[in-house]
């Protein structure tokens, strides 16, 4: 297992470049599946969770290259319908192969994801959609079994107690592009991937309207072609090192961004004291003195999103006065404070809240990641903190971000990974 040692303390002054975005790539790899043909996807990263896909379509039957951040993949040979539990269980994002399997052969067998280290991740609305679209659902020794001799389209409504939610829509539409009649869907997730998504399978052929809001209107079609499709910039990513830029009391460029896709968390920044500029793609940070606490409640998209609130909070543990952060997707995304708070962070929680008492500055620590942003946010607070930071159990924060550490050495970070 990976560690990263970090010396904290050093402004980081420079330029980095955005990957594409996970949360984008890996529902359009399983939409690549309703076809026979050829797809081809440029800007890919190079992350954990995108080889863990990979490797769960390859046992399905598809075959695919990346070469150059460009993925091509070839479906022509999907006939395997069961994603096992050793697959499932590495990435909830597993679970879209139940749509996309529906939508391909009528039929899937799928691990159930069971709980993760965020909380409790239930898939009742992902169920419901399908089974409304006429799929028969049976949930078997772990494994949920859906089958389908036709689906249908019909209305569906998408939200459940903490909003719309983003994998039901992407399921819902993998299994409805290729249904019978006209799909709705109400109080669909407006998150950018979900944009993306309907931009892709409208390239394959799909008649999807109205991506960006919560309907979603699908006109089902009999066949769907391959197509080609650039993921766009990772906007977690780039929150996350606009975040080092301001921890750190820096200076930072951050290249091949989509502004509009940031703005929550800009909006959010600018509160809290930092400056931005903005040209063709690049933002801009820098961090004003002195920075000023603020309130946060993460929501679903245009919200504040819950995948930077980690790296907000380690900010905002270095900002003296007091800050409250609700959360409002996953009550119990708390799992770093305790790691924060040992690195002289002053954090209480309560439900969904925590209520953050600014310190002037972190003490470094050995400290553990438990999940990908809760690492990423522990990384931040290394940076800024003095002396040596230790964060174990890397392989979490490389599910998501591609070469991190890299990245952060070349704007002046002093880290290092190392093999334990
Ligand atoms: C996606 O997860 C992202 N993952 C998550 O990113 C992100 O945190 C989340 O959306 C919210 O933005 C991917 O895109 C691969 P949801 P997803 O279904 O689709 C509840 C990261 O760090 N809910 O929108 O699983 C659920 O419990 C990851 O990159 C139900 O009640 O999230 C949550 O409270 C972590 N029933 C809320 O909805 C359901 O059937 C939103 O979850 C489904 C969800």
């Amino acid at each position: 297992m990976d560690k990263f040692v970090i010396n904290g303390g050093k402004p980081l002054v420079g330029e980095i470049e955005i990957s594409g975005a996970k949360n984008e790539a890996l529902p359009l790899t399983v939409a690549s599946i309703l076809t026979d043909d050829m797809s081809v996807i440029s800007n890919i990263s190079d992350l954990a969770d995108l080889r863990s896909m990979i490797s769960l379509l390859e046992v399905l039957g598809v075959r695919s290259e990346i070469k150059d951040n460009v993925l091509r993949i070839d479906p022509s040979g999907c006939d395997g319908y069961e994603a096992p539990y050793d697959l499932v269980r590495k990435m909830r994002a597993s679970v879209y192969v139940l749509g996309g399997l529906l939508g391909r052969l009528g039929r899937a067998k799928v691990s159930f994801p069971g709980g993760c280290v965020i909380g409790t991740r239930p898939i009742d609305l992902h169920l419901m959609g399908l089974e409304k679209l006429g799929a028969n659902i049976k949930i078997e020794h772990g494994y949920i079994i859906a089958e389908a001799d036709k689906l249908v389209g019909t209305e569906i409504f998408l939200s459940g107690p903490h909003g719309p939610s983003v994998g039901a829509t992407v399921n819902v539409m993998l299994a409805a592009v290729k249904a019978e009649g006209v799909t709705t869907i109400k109080e669909a997730s407006c998150e950018p991937q979900i944009t993306e998504l309907a931009d892709f399978l409208n390239s394959m052929g799909a008649k999807i309207d109205g991506a960006g809001t919560p309907l979603l209107t699908i006109h089902g079609v009999k066949e769907l072609h391959g197509a080609k499709h650039t993921v766009i910039p990772d906007r977690i990513e780039a929150a996350t090192y606009m975040i080092a830029g301001i921890i750190t009391r820096g200076n930072l460029l951050i290249k091949n961004c989509v502004v509009q896709h940031l703005e929550p968390v800009i909006q959010k920044l600018k509160e809290i004291g930092a400056e931005f500029t903005f040209d063709d793609g690049c933002v801009r940070v820098k961090a004003t003195d002195p920075l000023k606490p603020a309130n946060i409640r993460t929501a679903p998209f245009p919200g504040f999103p819950t995948d930077a609130q980690p790296q907000i909070m380690s900010l905002l543990a270095t900002v003296p006065g007091i800050s409250v952060i609700s959360e409002g997707i996953y009550p119990d995304r708390f799992i770093h404070v305790s790691e924060l708070n040992r690195m002289g962070a002053d954090i209480k929680v309560d439900g969904a809240v925590a209520v953050v008492k600014g310190v002037s500055n972190l003490s470094g620590a050995p400290v553990m990641a438990s999940e990908l942003r809760g690492g990423a946010g522990l990384v931040l607070a290394g940076l800024s903190a003095d002396n040596q930071t230790v964060v174990s159990r890397v392989y979490h924060i490389d599910r998501g971000y591609e070469s991190m550490e890299k990245k952060l050495a070349s704007v002046g970070a002093d880290i290092k990974r190392v093999s334990e």
